[in-house]
């Protein structure tokens, strides 16, 4: 990281951890970054960020906050995304996710679908920094731990460089010091939220100068990375790179950026196990759980891309795949999985 010509920034008050906790992360990612998959990536990188799938603010404080929430001590550093748009609820929402022992409270304000757009909630609600800085600054007042936003390179017809500065200005003034920033515009209408991660295109060079010009704040580029080469560009710029479907797809990637950026970041000698003492301590989680009530099959579905690229990984998610599917199949099929 000595090449860096980002200038380390100022630590506020609250505030983050240093920077080898934060400077890779995986995304927060519906249906696919629940706690088992977060356990599966804490075993891959100790010093990962991790971020749990979004859950909005009203279903936490109605639903079964415990049940929600729930997740392995061994996941920390782990950061709970809220959606929503009011203030006390968001608020109560993060302090409920606070007790629970979360590291911090991710606003998002990126998410491009109906659904959300509907709610008045994700991307859309960068036309309303006031909102958004109302929602940060109700956070922040009932919770110690740091608040950050993860948003987009702007919406629909406002995607200029000075919408996006006075977005994050407004939000940071209200205590937000870290911000997540998908390299792309969101478009409200017409684009489905799988459209919206591949169409609108990418613009790294937006994010560096926002991360240039506001030396203040933690600015973590997110979008479209898929190689430790480009990671190490883009933290020439940023101060940290936010992974999301190149880290389900090909999970193991995780230990190549643990050894070559947290470690020396962290000052830590840790080698990556191999593949199959991954799945021996998989099964070994499985075992636990299991016995909560899980099912196998909620686990081994986050482990298919554990082989990716590697000899007879094919046969193995096959294995895996048609093994599973039993009530009754438990953490042996992941022990036979590995004679293949
Ligand atoms: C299946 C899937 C679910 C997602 N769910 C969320 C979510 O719950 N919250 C969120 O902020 N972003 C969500 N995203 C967006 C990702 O966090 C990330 O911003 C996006 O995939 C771009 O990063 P990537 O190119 O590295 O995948 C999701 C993406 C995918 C593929």
């Amino acid at each position: 990281m000595g090449s860096s010509v980002r200038s380390e920034p100022p630590v506020l008050a609250g505030s983050l951890p240093p920077a080898a906790a934060t400077l890779l992360s995986v995304a927060p990612m519906m249906d696919r970054t629940d706690r088992h998959f977060r356990y599966l990536l804490r075993l891959l990188a100790p010093d990962l960020r991790l971020y749990t799938e979004m859950i909005t603010a009203h279903a936490l404080v109605q639903g079964d906050a415990v049940r929600h929430l729930a997740y392995d001590e061994s996941e920390h550093p782990v950061a709970l995304q809220l959606g929503g748009n009011d203030p006390e609820v968001l608020a109560q929402a993060a302090r409920t996710g606070a007790e629970h022992g979360y590291d911090e409270i991710n606003l998002n304000i990126g998410c491009p679908s109906d659904r959300v757009a509907t709610g008045n909630f994700g991307a859309c609600l960068m036309d309303r920094p006031e909102v958004v800085a109302a929602c940060v600054t109700e956070i922040r007042n009932n919770v110690d731990i740091p608040v950050s936003v993860k948003t987009r390179c702007g919406i629909d017809d406002h995607d200029s460089y000075e919408f996006v500065a006075e977005f994050m200005t407004e939000v940071a003034a209200a205590g937000c010091e870290l911000f997540i920033l998908h390299a792309r515009k969101a478009i409200l209408a017409g684009l489905s939220p799988e459209e919206n991660r591949t169409i609108p295109p990418l613009r790294y060079p937006l994010v560096y100068k926002l991360a240039r010009d506001f030396p203040g704040l933690r600015i973590v580029l997110n979008g479209g990375v898929r190689s430790s080469r480009e990671v190490r560009e883009h933290l020439l710029y940023t101060d940290g790179v936010m992974i999301g479907r190149q880290a389900y797809s090909d999970p193991y990637w995780m230990c190549k950026l643990q050894e070559g950026f947290l470690n020396p970041a962290a000052g830590r000698e840790w080698t990556a196990p191999d593949r199959n003492q991954i799945v021996e301590q998989m099964a070994e989680y499985a075992e636990k759980v299991l016995a909560e009530g899980a099912r196998l099959h909620h686990i081994t579905r986050h482990m298919l891309g554990l082989y990716a690229g590697q000899p007879g990984a094919r046969a193995w998610r096959r294995f895996l795949s048609e093994s599973v599917t039993g009530k009754d199949a438990g953490p042996d099929v992941l022990l036979e999985s590995l004679r293949l």
